[in-house]
């Protein structure tokens, strides 16, 4: 494994963690090797180190007041080496070759190469094309060559479709893993798992009992010190055409075929292929809006345009609520609405499904409200698990109806333990299971739905809506259920 931007953040705090977590589980090969590369002149053991502490604040973080185990940390630190090298410079990859084809030598088996681009995005295509031109990705007979990249993938629908052309004139797609970390989570793998390993729900996930559906991503933090990022991305394009609508694609997706990789991908895009925003060319169906200064858990926090790299008068917007429709026979007339923004009331991730009400007379007749309501909660982050509310009648003798719910909890059944939610990707990407990767035709079809909106954008912020820190967003967003005579559920 060469893990390209060795030093940098996304190796310290999440690839080498899950290596360990892997190691820990003994799922990975005795005749493993990871060579880090980077620009900075570190030795071997410095890089090490560096490892074994982010490694070790990450299981405490877990809440696993016992310290790194030894055993399996040594195993794995055993098999790193790092290489300075420069990602521009094609000398860099012929040492690496020279390097890999050393390593081979020593390894009765060995030949099985995995890059993972631990770089920002911008390299992306450059490092690809240089590794085909060092012939480090050539594949020969039962020995594999894949590449790992990681989000964004492109800014809009044509950077991304340049991108995935780049890509392709050096690599198959089979080739290619490109890793939306939501699809790490196993809470989010297990709604197809609910889905279609469950008789019971299915015949009811449909425009005949479904009446809408709420996807929400909140977040607590705020953009910290990615204000230089997030200043060139904003909400939309970091959180709505990946990580929110693989969250739509599972919601919405018919049963594949099978569990192949291909099947489920193919599902996936033809779902979101019948996406689109309401009314999108008079933003009507969108609400943007920015952070003000507030207060999160009992602690000041700064508006968006205070925060360091963020210009003071930035038209950035940290937050997007949508209204999805989606144009198929399941789903022909069922909202989605999804949401997601930084510095809200709470961290919360969560699908939340309305299901129709009964006819009213019977209950009109005993002067009760229309129905009990019916939600099916699926919590993805945190609290996982899933919930189901219903109303059941209040003990005593008038009758009146409560609302109930029936709660199922991870933690109660298979415990917990830390997880970077990259050990099942990497993984997969090892065995070359691409089923909870994006292929290109997935992260086009994401592009495509949110482009008018970026169009639109782009001309003027006037739309530009404000929220305080600490609170459930913006009074625009809430509007934009209210007209469908709808509510948000609380972020609490
Ligand atoms: C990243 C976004 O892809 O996902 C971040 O760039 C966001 O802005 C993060 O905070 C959310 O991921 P998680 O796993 O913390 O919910």
């Amino acid at each position: 494994m060469v893990i390209f931007g060795a030093a940098g953040d996304l190796t310290k705090r999440l690839v080498v963690p899950a290596l360990y977590n892997l190691a820990l589980a003994k799922l990975l090969p005795e005749e493993f090797a990871i060579i880090g590369f980077d620009r900075v002149e570190i030795s071997d053991e410095q890089w090490r180190n560096s490892l074994a502490q982010m490694t070790e604040e990450f299981v405490k973080a877990g809440g696993d007041s016992a310290a790194l185990n030894q055993d399996a940390w040594k195993w794995l630190a055993g098999k790193m080496s790092y290489m300075k090298g420069d990602l521009t410079d094609s000398s860099a990859y012929q040492q690496l070759k020279t390097k890999l084809d050393d390593l081979d030598k020593s390894n009765s088996s060995g030949g099985n190469y995995l890059f993972y681009l631990a770089v920002s995005d911008r390299f992306f295509g450059s490092t690809i094309d240089q590794l085909g031109k060092a012939c480090l990705s050539c594949q020969t007979e039962g020995h594999w060559r894949r590449v790992v990249i990681e989000k964004p993938f492109g800014h809009d629908l044509q950077s991304a479709e340049d991108l995935d052309q780049q890509i392709l004139r050096t690599l198959q797609e089979q080739q290619i893993f490109r890793i939306d970390h939501f699809l790490g989570k196993e809470t989010v793998q297990n709604i197809m798992t609910f889905r279609f390993a469950n008789g019971l729900f299915e015949p009811l996930w449909n425009r005949d009992r479904i009446d809408h559906v709420q996807i929400t991503v909140s977040e607590s933090v705020g953009v910290e010190k990615r204000g230089k990022f997030y200043e060139g991305t904003g909400a939309l394009r970091d959180m709505i055409p990946n990580h929110v609508f693989q969250l739509v694609a599972m919601t919405a997706m018919e049963a594949p075929n099978s569990f192949a990789a291909d099947a489920i991908r193919s599902e996936k895009a033809k779902v979101i292929e019948a996406v689109h925003v309401c009314d999108s060319k008079n933003n009507c169906g969108a609400v943007r809006a920015q952070y003000k200064a507030g207060e999160v858990g009992g602690q000041p926090v700064p508006a968006y345009r205070s925060e360091p790299d963020v210009s003071p008068d930035s038209p950035i917007e940290t937050y997007v609520a949508l209204k999805l429709m989606i144009d198929n026979w399941r789903w022909s007339g069922v909202p989605f609405y999804v949401r997601t923004g930084k510095r809200m009331a709470r961290r919360k991730t969560h699908i939340a499904i309305k299901f129709k009400g009964v006819p009213g007379t019977l209950l009109r007749e005993m002067n009760l409200p229309a129905s009990a309501p019916n939600w099916l909660l699926l919590r993805i982050q945190p609290d996982e698990g899933i919930a189901l509310e219903f109303g059941a009648k209040i003990p005593g003798p008038s009758v009146r109806i409560g609302d109930v719910r029936m709660d199922f909890k991870y933690e109660d059944y298979f415990g917990a333990a830390p997880n970077t939610g990259y050990e099942t990707l990497l993984y997969d990407v090892m065995v070359g299971d691409a089923t909870l990767f994006q292929r290109a035709d997935n992260i086009e079809a994401g592009w495509s739905v949110v482009q008018p909106l970026l169009n639109n954008w782009s001309k003027s912020a006037d739309d530009l809506a404000f929220y305080d820190s600490g609170s459930q967003g913006p009074a625009e967003a809430d509007q934009l259920l209210a007209c469908d005579g709808r509510a948000w559920r609380p972020i609490n």
